[in-house]
């Protein structure tokens, strides 16, 4: 059994390992970590100096500072310094994860299992950097808590590693998009056609309707009614008007209509749901 995790042979049995493997060419730690069926946990990787090699053949990746890499449990492991790099040190942690960080443990790019971000530029590298070292000497010291303590920054790791994530990012509305949701919000209780918001905005009703679904992955009716059935909630409960006025209020002239989609919206009738929150 051995008791360095740098060196073959360690025992992953604990929930967060972290360290930092400088591999020194022709140094004892200029090896190949081979792993052929992964490990129990997952494992997080970031290049800090020199160049390292993922995987093997034509497959083979090279990745440097500024590459974050993912291991999930069952990815075979297979790395080591660049051949013709002097160096690699990579930081990493090991872990066990919660059950509830399962959404933040997919990024978008994938290689043979393995989770890559590639190209973070310095300001954000520094930052992860400083976790990595921050979770290490959090988990080795004889802090009170501190493993809990460093659970927590592994957490703010893996929620600043999704948030890199290119469909996380997230982008700037397109001006005309926002144009138009002023547009309905000022209109709410008229009724509107969409050849009307889009004219106000010089573009055609299809064009607005691809823009508009692009942008906020729904269609304009379903944002409209979102909107018309939060602000009737907002009525119901801080009004005394009745059912068909509020209906009115936020658009809808036929209060059977009205009542279909506020209870496709929120699964009850707007009646049922005042009762419920007064
Ligand atoms: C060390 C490796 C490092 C990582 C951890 C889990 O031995 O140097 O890259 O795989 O194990």
């Amino acid at each position: 059994m051995q008791d360095d995790p740098l060196k073959p042979g360690y025992n992953f049995d604990a929930h967060l390992v972290a360290g930092l493997t400088p591999i020194i060419e022709g140094d004892e730690l200029d090896f190949t970590i081979d792993r052929p069926n992964g490990m129990k946990g997952y494992i997080l990787n970031l290049t800090s100096k020199g160049e390292g090699t993922l995987f093997s053949g034509d497959q083979a990746i090279n990745v440097g500072p500024g590459d974050l890499l993912l291991f999930p449990p069952t990815a075979a492991h297979y790395y080591h310094r660049k051949a013709d790099s002097v160096c690699w040190f990579h930081r990493w942690v090991y872990f066990r994860p919660r059950a509830f960080w399962h959404d933040w443990l997919s990024w978008q790019d994938e290689q043979h299992g393995v989770y890559i971000t590639r190209g973070l530029d310095q300001t954000t590298v520094h930052h992860l950097e400083r976790l990595f070292i921050d979770i290490e000497y959090t988990a080795k010291s004889d802090e009170p808590y501190r493993s809990d303590l460093s659970i927590n920054l592994l957490e703010q790791l893996l929620l600043r590693c999704k948030s890199l994530q290119p469909d996380v990012v997230s982008k700037p509305l397109d001006p005309r998009v926002i144009e138009a949701m002023n547009y309905m919000t000022q209109n709410l209780n008229q009724d509107f056609t969409m050849e009307m918001v889009a004219s106000h905005i010089c573009l055609s009703p299809s064009r607005l309707g691809h823009l508009f679904r692009e942008e906020m992955s729904m269609t304009i009716t379903q944002w409209r009614d979102d909107q018309r059935i939060s602000r009737a909630k907002q009525l119901l409960v801080t009004t005394n008007y009745s059912v068909n006025q509020i209906g009115r209020i936020v658009g809808y002239t036929d209060p059977l209509y009205f009542s279909r989609v506020f209870k496709r919206k929120s699964g009850v009738s707007p009646k049922r749901y005042r009762e419920q929150i007064t």
